[in-house]
């Protein structure tokens, strides 16, 4: 199959792009900002004129700054709207399959349990509400063929996110103080990669016509960003001290859901997949950046 992956240079593509020498009988065409910008509709109209024949878009990209998108709407909802509603067109004209990846940050985190995907989204943040209008749009034009898979806490070996955060301070500093009132399950993107490369080759979603459905993944458990950063340093030997505080205490532009566990039965059923603590992942993933190679 010919797959397009966009996003190649962020945590997501950047862990998809390193498992895909295991699966060489697919051809995979990675794309960044350079060779598809999405952020504007004519250059990815443009792009599709010359590039077609896609058998799955895998879409990575995203405005992911949480913060600046309070300031910057219209770019947000550009690249995580306007684009995946041309993405979900394309898919459509050429009987292509989208798998497009968002995020926990569609719900108002007021749930007492796990987010279902049938739970009513509400965002209170200019990025969630970017990503819940890119849901729409591919929920609007692909009756069948897409998979929307909303994903947590995504932190890799690239980029910056923060368990990378955490390592760094956790060697600068002896004690530092995390908000302890938001509550969710992080994700070793690694993880979501190796799920996403399976469900590609999965009968299930190979059929002609898959139902167009919202999924979550995460890695299983949940956590607060406090006990995470606990666990991180437990598992790296640091010696750094974590001060709980609230979300009130570290005041951010854009406003944080309190409680957005997803519940992963949905996917982990349909698709056999077998998700790992988010402890696991967390050793594994240091294991990896620890190591020389
Ligand atoms: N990170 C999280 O904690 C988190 C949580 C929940 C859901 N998600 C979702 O998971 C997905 C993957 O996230 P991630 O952590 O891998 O994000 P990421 O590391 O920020 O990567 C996003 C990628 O999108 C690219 N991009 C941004 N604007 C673009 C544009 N105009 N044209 C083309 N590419 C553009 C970026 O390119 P550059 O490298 O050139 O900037 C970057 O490589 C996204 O849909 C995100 O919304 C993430």
């Amino acid at each position: 199959m010919k797959i397009l992956v966009t996003g190649k240079n962020g945590q997501l593509g950047r862990s998809i792009q390193k498992l895909i020498s295991n699966y060489d009988y697919h051809e995979f065409i990675l794309t960044g900002r350079e060779e598809l910008d999405l952020s504007s509709s004519e250059i990815i109209s443009k792009y599709f004129e010359t590039h077609s024949h896609f058998d799955i878009i895998i879409n990575c990209a995203a405005y992911t700054a949480v913060d600046r998108a309070e300031d910057e709407a219209d770019l947000a909802d550009e690249i995580n709207h306007l684009a995946v509603k041309k993405l979900a067109e394309f898919a459509n004209s050429q009987n292509a399959k989208l798998i497009h990846i968002s995020t926990d940050y569609v719900f108002d985190g007021k749930n007492e349990s796990l987010y279902l995907e049938s739970d009513n989204p509400n965002p209170i943040n200019v990025y969630g509400k970017t990503k819940l209008h890119g849901e729409t749009a591919v929920l609007e034009t692909m009756s069948d063929n897409a998979m929307i898979i909303r994903t947590s806490w995504v932190y890799s070996e690239f980029g910056n996110n923060f368990v990378k955060t955490m390592l760094k301070l956790g060697n600068e500093r002896s004690e530092i103080s995390v908000v302890s009132d938001q509550i969710g399950s992080p994700t070793f993107a690694s993880d979501l990669a190796k799920a996403i490369l399976n469900i590609v080759s999965n009968d299930n979603f190979n059929k002609k016509s898959f139902p167009t459905e919202i999924y979550h993944f995460s890695n299983l458990g949940e956590t607060s960003w406090s006990e995470f950063a606990v666990e991180i340093f437990k598992v790296a030997n640091l010696e750094c001290k974590v001060n709980f505080i609230s979300s009130g205490q570290y005041p951010r532009p854009a406003h944080r859901p309190h409680n957005t566990t997803l519940n992963k039965e949905k996917i982990t059923n349909q698709f056999k997949l077998q998700i790992p603590y988010w402890q696991e992942s967390l050793l594994d993933f240091i294991r990896i950046y620890n190591s020389p190679n």
